[in-house]
Order: structure tokens, then C-alpha cells, then sequence
């Protein structure tokens, strides 16, 4: 982990496309936002990382959401968005003492993955390379910066779709945004950039041509699946990112060794781990960051909405949404039931249409109930947080808990059933009277 890693990412556009009131890298994949996906695949690489989010459009809200997801991400406000160029060059003054590699990446494209970056950043040391910019070879390359190389295969400028004649329209190897760089060489190319161009930005894809200027070595490596730069601009496109993203990981998981009925149908989020020989049922929506166990059942049409754990051996079925629930293993949740903040034990069964209250509308608050080992809770009953189920407790159908249950105890809260004999017979004969 020694090897330091900084990275600046591109946010301050506004997403105009999107047609939204939230700036567009907050839009969220599997309840995870754009740039959330990006700042996740570069900390996960195998070394010392440093984010920094270069932000603008609205970018009180967007610091405010890093702040709370992301303490560790760096913001720097660009006030004006001059070009990607001139957003790089944003906090300059707080990297003069950098010497190590820099990332620069876009905030929007949400399925580029760690190990990705890994091999970028390997390639550009392995050949020592100033600049290496990250490109991709589109059949329809239309609307993006257009790779030049020399006759060594030197990436050596970069031209935009506005700027560029019918010939360089013709190349097929285009700009994916993403640059890996020798910090000390190449900060100085930010400070020089220039706005002499068709849509009078400072472009970021300037600093191939000042490398070169300067005699520093400019190369580009080829990625193979153009999908890891999917940048999402309109609502379209985070749908089709949104299902990239699960197909792309329902394979993973289907070559681990889990059984997923119908592909089609299953939402699951890359942050969800699942065991070998778990089958998931069609119509199941995982989102956020979860653990299911080997040998579990979840669905049909079951909900997890993040911050779960499904023991294994555990099943989940019909109609079941949990949040921040943890089951442990062999337990049963198979129908109609609501779990949230709440710890479940081992071998529990948990009856159809239980439901548990954690939200206390009153005081706001949301509290946490827990179910021991062994216990068994009956049919429709409610779960009034914060309770304590003791272990190999029994809650009868249709009860009301809103006291801890001690172990071995029954406890239930219906009222017993009555039976007034001949009383629809006596009713029909009183009618026939009058
Ligand atoms: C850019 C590249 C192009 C490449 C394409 C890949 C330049 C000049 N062009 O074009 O070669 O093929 O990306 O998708 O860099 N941003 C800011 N501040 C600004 C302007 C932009 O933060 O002042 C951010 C945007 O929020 C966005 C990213 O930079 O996340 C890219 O900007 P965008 O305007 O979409 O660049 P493109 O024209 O697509
Ligand atoms: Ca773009």
C-alpha cells in the first residue's frame, strides 16, 4: 500500500440533459450515485489513494452528500465551468509538492472498475510513460475527442469532433476521459493551457499536446470493454448503465456459483456478496451493500434494501423487504414480512406477515430489535422496536410486541377467541319474530 495514488475527478458540469433538479453525478445506480461508483473504484485500488471532486452545479449539495458518504473525498469548488481543463487545474496550488502518479477521471461514468484503472496505472509505469490517456476504439465514434498517434503508436493530440476535418472524423480510437500522469512533469501543462478552440474552453486534451512540446512521453492504452466508459448524460443512458451493471455482475456471480432463475428479471448490486449454491428467484431487487450466505432461498419477489446479511442456509420469499437486518444462518423469512433494523438469530422463524415497526413517528426515531436463536414469531404480528426476543421464545399469531419476551416464554396479544354457541341461530330466529 505504499505507492500514493491522487485523483481528481471531473463533477462540476450540470447534466443539462438529465432534466433534473439534482446535479447529475448524484443520480444514483442500485441507490449508490454516480460518482460515488467512480470514487469507489479508485479507492478500492491496491494502493495509498486520494480523491479530490472538482464540483460546481450546485455544489453545496453535492460537498454536503460527499461529506456524508465520502469524508475522505477532497471537494474544490469551480466556479465557472471554463472546460475540463480549466477543472483539473482547480486545485493546483494544493498539489505542489505531489511527485507521485495522478488519475483524472469523470464523475459520470460509473461502470469503470478498479481493476481497470490497476491495469492503466501499470501500463503507464511499465513503460514509462509522462501521460498515458485511457481510449477505446468505437464503431460510431461520433461526439468524441479523437486519438492521433505517430508512427510509434505515441498518442500525440487529441481533437475534438468540433474541431476536427473529415479525415480525423474518420479515426475510430477515441478519448474515454481518463488520463493517468507523472504529476511533477505534467502539473505545470495546467497552468499553460490555452482556450483557442471551436467552443472556447480550456480543454484538458491540451496537455497531450503540451507534453509533447515538452518532450515527455505521451502514450494511450486501448481499453477492451468500451462499457467501462459509459458516461451517463440523459435518463436514457442511466438505465442502460443500470442494466450493464447488473448483467454484467449476475454473470459474475452465475460463474461463482450461483444459481439466478431468471437474469432478466434480478436487480442485484455489485456491492452484494452472495455464496455458492444460492438461488435467487425472478422479480428480486438487491440494492446497496449486503451478504447472503451459501445455500440461502431469496425470493421471488423479495427487496434488500442495503446493509443486510442473510445467514447461510436462510430463506427470504415472497413479498419480503429488509433493511439493515441481519438474519444468521438456517432462519426462515418466507412471506409477506417487513424486517428493518433488526438482528435476527439462527434456526428463527419468522411467520407471514410480521412486520417490524422501527420507525416511532412521534420522536423520529428509528430503533433496533432483535430476535434470539431458535425463536419462532407467529403469523401477522408486529414487532414494536426497540424489543428483545429471547432465545426459543414463541410469539403467538397476530400479536403486538412492545416488551422484551424472555427465553422459553410465550408471549402473545390477541385477545382469546370466543364462541357463543347457536348465537347466528337464535339471531335468525329473533328476525323471523318480529
Ligand atoms: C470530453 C473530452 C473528449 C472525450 C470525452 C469522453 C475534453 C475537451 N474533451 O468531452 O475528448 O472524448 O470527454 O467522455 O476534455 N466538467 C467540469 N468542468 C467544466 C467542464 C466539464 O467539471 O468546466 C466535467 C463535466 O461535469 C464532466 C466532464 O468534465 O463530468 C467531461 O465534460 P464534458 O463537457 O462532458 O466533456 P466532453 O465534451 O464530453
Ligand atoms: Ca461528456
Amino acid at each position: 500500500m505504499d505507492k500514493e495514488i491522487k485523483a481528481i475527478i471531473l463533477g462540476a458540469g450540470k447534466g443539462t440533459r438529465m432534466k433534473s433538479s439534482r446535479p447529475k453525478v448524484l443520480h444514483e445506480i442500485f441507490g449508490k450515485s454516480l460518482i460515488g461508483w467512480v470514487i469507489d473504484a479508485i479507492s478500492a485500488l491496491p494502493y495509498d489513494t486520494e480523491c479530490t471532486a472538482i464540483i460546481g452545479y450546485k455544489a453545496e449539495v453535492v460537498a454536503q452528500y460527499l461529506n456524508d458518504n465520502y469524508k475522505y473525498v477532497n471537494t474544490t469548488v469551480q466556479k465557472e465551468q471554463l472546460g475540463t481543463g480549466h477543472a483539473a487545474a482547480q486545485n493546483l496550488p494544493l498539489l505542489n509538492n505531489y511527485r507521485g502518479i495522478m488519475l483524472i477521471l469523470c464523475g459520470d461514468t460509473p461502470l469503470i472498475t478498479t481493476k481497470t484503472l490497476d491495469n492503466l496505472i501499470k501500463y503507464h509505469e511499465d513503460n514509462n510513460s509522462d501521460l498515458t490517456v485511457m481510449t477505446a476504439v468505437f464503431e460510431d465514434p461520433k461526439g468524441y475527442g479523437r486519438i492521433v498517434r505517430n508512427y510509434k503508436q505515441e498518442v500525440i493530440k487529441i481533437i475534438e469532433e468540433r474541431d476536427a476535418t473529415e479525415s480525423i472524423k474518420e479515426i475510430k480510437e477515441i478519448n474515454t476521459g481518463i488520463y493517468c500522469l507523472n504529476w511533477s512533469k505534467m502539473r505545470k501543462a495546467f497552468s499553460d493551457l490555452k482556450n483557442n478552440n471551436a467552443q472556447g474552453e480550456y480543454y484538458l486534451t491540451d496537455i497531450v499536446t503540451w507534453a509533447r512540446e515538452n518532450s515527455f512521453k505521451t502514450l494511450g492504452y486501448k481499453i477492451s470493454d468500451n462499457n467501462e466508459m459509459f458516461g451517463i448524460n440523459s435518463r436514457k443512458q442511466l438505465a442502460i448503465a443500470s442494466r450493464i451493471m447488473k448483467e454484467r455482475y449476475i454473470d459474475k456471480l452465475m460463474d461463482e456459483g450461483v444459481t439466478i432463475v431468471d437474469p432478466d428479471s434480478t436487480y442485484i448490486s455489485p456491492d452484494t456478496k452472495i455464496g455458492i449454491d444460492t438461488i435467487i428467484y425472478p422479480n428480486t431487487y438487491i440494492e446497496g451493500k449486503n451478504e447472503i450466505g451459501s445455500r440461502c432461498k431469496i425470493g421471488p419477489m423479495a427487496h434488500l434494501r442495503g446493509n443486510c446479511k442473510v445467514g447461510d442456509e436462510s430463506k427470504v420469499g415472497n413479498f419480503v423487504e429488509l433493511k439493515n437486518a441481519q438474519l444468521a444462518k438456517k432462519s426462515n423469512v418466507c412471506h409477506l414480512t417487513y424486517i428493518g433494523d433488526a438482528k435476527i438469530g439462527s434456526h428463527v422463524n419468522i411467520g407471514a406477515g410480521t412486520i417490524f415497526a422501527n420507525y416511532n413517528s412521534i420522536t423520529k426515531e428509528k430503533k433496533m430489535s432483535e430476535v434470539a436463536d431458535g425463536a419462532s414469531i407467529g403469523s401477522n404480528s408486529v414487532i414494536v422496536a426497540p424489543v428483545h426476543i429471547g432465545k426459543d421464545a414463541m410469539i403467538g399469531a397476530l400479536s403486538c410486541i412492545t416488551k422484551d419476551v424472555q427465553s422459553d416464554a410465550l408471549a402473545m396479544t390477541r385477545t382469546p377467541q370466543k364462541e357463543y354457541k347457536d348465537w347466528v341461530k337464535n339471531k335468525k330466529g329473533e328476525k323471523n319474530e318480529s
